[in-house]
């Protein structure tokens, strides 16, 4: 009997204790503060159970309110049922924490809402936070990774604040880190790359790629490939071959071209758009200009430029600017039939792999002669190649880059990518390409 009234009063003073806790968190996220009338409860309770032992008396207003906190605690279950998550990291401080102080709810509360969070891991964290000073996402990437024995100190810190930092693979870092004693930089370069896999150790040749200008790191392993095969070439010439992607083949590893990048949407024989694809903001290009649409940023920058080259005499015209895909699709048909698809391939894309459907690319003549070919030799030509970058756009298919960009030089063929872009890529001698993977791509 007595027994029995023991564990009652055990169930009682734990429905009550949750009850608190649930006040006190929802205390916290309202008021960042718990009234100290809660708290004094909380303790009361808590040192309860065995001071009341030995107390026989009880009073019938214990007996009213244990109902009443039956059905306050039925109504926080139902409540937390909407929030898994919090659920378990409740139960889980309720089972195994004897005392929550405001500071570990605090703690719980925080620990919740960030990423990676599992609630099975909630004591480890709160443990690994009473040991060290650390950032709450910084332990719960520590222990995530089971590595809740390791001191957390600056290398610790240094390595999950990196911005090449991957999450899984921290244990990795470090042993790398201690093994070949490297910093934090190489290491993590070394580790993304797998060569802590291979137990392959830093030498003078990845050393070399990583002082390319143009080094992306997660691409060291096809750099050092690439250079197995190509030894001639220098970690300049191969960063700017892979990066470019040239260690794949066209119009065989293609993905879908980013829509999401706007004006600077890279499209050549790796990078497509779906025949559906057609962009917005097409406007009609004036007669006086050329003929056809473009998308209005092209167009605006272009009239600009028109203005500039007409103050020096120069009449430019757009002789072909946005192709639909079917357009594409008959263009390069043609091509093919008539001269074969190897030759075609050389000046022509294949259907959703031109960039005139971009609608920011076009080809260009003059007022006098339309004729693209004819381009090179004319004035305006002379007076575009020194100046499309202050208005926008790049020569896109340059002389002596055909092994990158995949097409013949074509003097008449210009796209917009904006000023700033525009002007580095003109002042760095560098292909799109090259730029996109660089400073676009790899950014992400
Ligand atoms: N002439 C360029 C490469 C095109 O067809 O898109
Ligand atoms: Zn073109």
């Amino acid at each position: 009997m007595a027994k029995k009234k023991q564990s009652n009063k055990r169930k009682q003073n734990k429905k009550i204790q949750k009850k608190i806790i649930v006040q006190n968190i929802n205390y916290i996220e309202n008021n960042n503060v718990i009234p100290n009338n809660e708290i004094a409860n909380t303790n009361i309770i808590y040192k309860d159970e065995n001071e009341e032992k030995g107390k026989k008396k009880k009073s019938l207003k214990i007996y009213w309110i244990i109902p009443f906190f039956f059905l306050i605690g039925l109504s926080i279950l139902f409540i937390l049922e909407y929030n898994k998550k919090s659920e378990d990291s409740i139960q889980t401080t309720f089972e195994y924490h004897k005392i929550i102080n405001i500071e570990e709810l605090n703690n719980v509360i925080e620990l919740i809402k960030l990423d990676d969070y599992q609630s099975e891991n909630l004591l480890e964290y709160l443990e690994y936070f009473n040991q060290y000073d650390a950032p709450l996402q910084h332990i719960i990437i520590i222990v995530n990774n089971n590595l809740k024995n390791i001191e957390y100190n600056d290398t610790v810190k240094s390595f999950i604040e990196h911005k090449n930092f991957i999450n899984d693979n921290l244990k990795r870092y470090l042993d790398y880190y201690s093994k070949y004693n490297l910093d934090i930089d190489k290491t993590i370069i070394a580790v993304n790359n797998n060569l802590d896999k291979d137990d392959i150790k830093l030498n003078h040749t990845t050393e070399s790629f990583m002082k390319q200008k143009y080094f992306i790191a997660d691409r060291l392993k096809r750099y050092l490939k690439y250079h197995q095969k190509h030894s001639n070439l220098s970690y300049k010439e191969i960063v700017s071959r892979i990066n470019s992607n040239l260690d794949k083949t066209f119009y065989k590893d293609t993905t879908k071209a980013d829509l999401n990048k706007g004006n600077l949407i890279l499209v050549n024989k790796f990078y497509y758009l779906e025949s559906s694809y057609e962009p917005s903001n097409l406007v009609n290009i004036s007669k006086k200009y050329g003929n056809g649409k473009l998308k209005k940023d092209a167009y605006n920058a272009f009239k600009d430029m028109y203005n500039d080259a007409q103050k020096k005499g120069l009449y430019l015209y757009i002789s072909s600017p946005y192709r639909s895909y079917d357009r594409q699709n008959t263009l390069y048909t043609n091509y093919s039939n008539i001269d074969g698809t190897t030759n075609a391939d050389k000046y022509s894309a294949r259907p959703g792999y031109s960039e005139h459907q971009t609608g920011l690319s076009f080809d260009l003549g003059t007022a006098s002669n339309h004729s693209i070919n004819d381009f090179e030799k004319s004035e305006e030509f002379k007076w575009v190649k020194k100046n499309a970058h202050k208005y926008g756009f790049i020569l896109r298919y340059p002389y002596g880059k055909t092994y990158i960009t995949g097409y013949i030089y074509e003097p008449w063929h210009y796209r917009y990518v904006g000023i700033d872009v525009a002007t580095y890529i003109y002042e760095n001698n560098i292909t799109f390409e090259e730029y996109y993977a660089y400073f676009i791509e790899s950014v992400n």
